[in-house]
């Protein structure tokens, strides 16, 4: 297995999913490790990543103490291979020429790490690479017992090598898309160099975790709220196939969910699966909560609370249970967690509906803690949960509460329902849903004119979204075909009584959000 540390860049996770994808396991760990840490982890190779700092200036942050002596190989990546030349004696100066972007690389040796690969071979017989780089600082000094293995115009040094202890460091990213063979240069570096064996499989990874939650739990019982939503399903779907009747879910119906949602979830997991399912509808407790309020935050706080205080309710039904599940994923472990010394570490603000209380005193297990969105949907389907349940769109905890605008009643909420179950359903008929990340519908509680028959009608708005996004913090809206949105509009507005206009939104993220509140 891989170790990676973190020196804060953007790419860390792009760099961990794709050595996942060459089917080695691997974890991110904060740049200032211990070395009793890094030595307890035994990896079999290191890769240190990029960052936002430089190297020349005075404490920025440098790999934990020992870690070239180790004799494991160590691969650094832009700040990483920085690091690694000024720690080993070499130099790295500010460049005057920035290189952000599409770069062309010369290979100026051979080497195991760039061994048979380039995009390009000139007449002189040079092999050429496309790479994106983004630095501002370069290597301008190779340590001693290391060789420049590629260099571009303005970056003297854009890839070294150090064979005999194993030490290798690219200037560029070999971890996005954009670096042509970044994918064969990791994977040289994780199997050939290193010696890791491709066994990271979504069977192996499925047959790891249910042994992991046997040991685990033992014959105790355990506890999952079930949402629907992808990372709850496969943790159900996973801890049944461990634990069979030792598992059970609850599952709240706070009436702000898609059209039925409940009996999907009823059918697939209770009826097909055999999995132990409570479905407690709670709509009139969450509806009367949320009377008269309009402030989306103090309505996320009361959608989180009373969900708290139901699942609360329905687990004291349960005796002896000592566990309580979670779908907690690998991206959601690293984003809260901060580095020792607070440095060099982006912290996204979660959008988590709550915690369970305290009191409650359950032990958690969470089994796919170390999994990406990707490898849970692998997993998903290698348990046999139906593709499209696997790859559906994200739907917020609060559900049709923040797809309301304003205050949440009854009637916004029923027409909303139909409004979103009609733009899914045409999505699917025109083969779109796949291809935007997520699209929803949005009820305004104001009233625009419109004519049926003969007569002024003052009837409400449903705006529909879609975007197309790679990790939600950035987003585009989907270019939908006319045609699909002239279909749902006239559905709209002839099967939802109350409903006379709808309008499609052409914002991008940012600066404006995905949802509406
Ligand atoms: P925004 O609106 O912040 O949405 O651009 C980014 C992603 O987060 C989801 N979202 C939420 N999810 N509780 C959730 O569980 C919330 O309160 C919440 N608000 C936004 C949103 O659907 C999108 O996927």
């Amino acid at each position: 297995r891989i170790l990676i540390l973190d020196f804060g860049s953007q790419y860390t996770q792009l760099i961990a999913r794709r050595v996942r994808e060459i089917g080695v396991y691997c974890e991110i760990r904060p740049f200032d490790a211990t070395p009793e840490e890094v030595r307890e982890y035994a990896p079999s190779g290191i890769i240190l990543a990029g960052g936002p700092e430089s190297v020349t200036e005075m404490g920025s942050p440098r790999a934990p103490a020992g870690l070239f002596e180790l004799g494991v190989p160590v691969l650094g990546i832009c700040y990483g291979m920085q690091t690694m030349a000024e720690e080993l004696g070499g130099r790295v100066a500010g460049s005057d020429k920035r290189e952000f972007g599409y770069a062309q690389v010369r290979v100026t040796a051979e080497s195991d790490l760039l061994h048979g690969i380039s995009d390009h071979v000139t007449d002189a017989g040079e092999r050429l690479l496309d790479v994106w780089m983004s630095h501002g600082d370069q290597v301008v000094e190779t340590p001693e017992g290391f060789e420049v293995l590629a260099a571009t115009d303005s970056a003297p040094v854009a890839a070294m090598q150090n064979p005999s202890h194993r030490l290798y460091g690219v200037q560029f990213h070999p971890e996005v898309t954009h670096t042509l063979q970044g994918q064969r240069i990791l994977s040289q570096f994780v199997l050939d160099i290193c010696g890791c064996e491709a066994l990271w499989t979504p069977a192996e990874i499925v047959e790891d975790a249910i042994q992991q939650i046997r040991d685990k739990v033992g014959s105790d019982k355990v506890l999952l709220g079930l949402s629907g939503g992808v990372d709850s399903s496969v943790t159900a779907a996973l801890l049944h196939r461990a634990i069979g009747d030792q598992l059970t879910c609850v599952f709240v119906d706070n009436g702000l969910l898609r059209l039925n949602e409940g009996k999907q979830v009823m059918d697939m997991f209770a009826r097909n699966m055999g999995v132990n399912v409570i479905h407690h509808n709670a709509e009139d407790r969450f509806l009367s909560r949320l009377e008269g309020v309009q402030d989306p935050e103090e309505k996320r706080r009361l959608i989180g609370n009373t969900f708290i205080e139901v699942f609360d309710e329905e687990a004291a039904t349960i005796t002896d249970v000592d566990w309580l599940a979670q779908g907690t994923i690998y991206p959601d472990v690293v984003e809260s967690a901060q580095s020792r010394s607070g440095k060099a570490t982006v912290i996204k603000s979660h959008h988590n509906v709550g915690g369970l209380p305290e009191t409650m005193k359950l032990k958690l297990v969470e089994p796919l803690r170390e999994l990406f969105k990707d490898e849970v949907r692998k997993i998903g389907l290698e348990l046999g949960l139906p593709y499209d349940m696997v790859y559906r769109h994200p739907f917020p905890g609060p559900g049709l509460g923040v797809r309301i605008l304003g205050e949440v009643r009854k009637n916004y909420a029923d027409m909303l329902r139909e409004a979103d179950a009609i733009f899914l359903e045409e999505l699917h008929r025109y083969d779109w849903y796949h291809h935007t990340s997520q699209a929803f519908a949005v009820f305004l509680p104001v009233k625009s004119v419109g004519v049926v028959g003969d007569a002024r009608r003052y009837e409400y708005v449903i705006a529909l979204r879609a975007v197309e996004t790679l990790d939600f913090m950035t987003a585009r809206w989907a270019h939908l075909p006319y045609e699909l949105l002239e279909t749902v509009s006239s559905r709209i507005i002839n099967e939802i009584p109350g409903i006379s206009r709808v309008t499609y939104d052409v914002s991008s993220k940012p600066p404006a959000t995905i949802e509406w509140e």
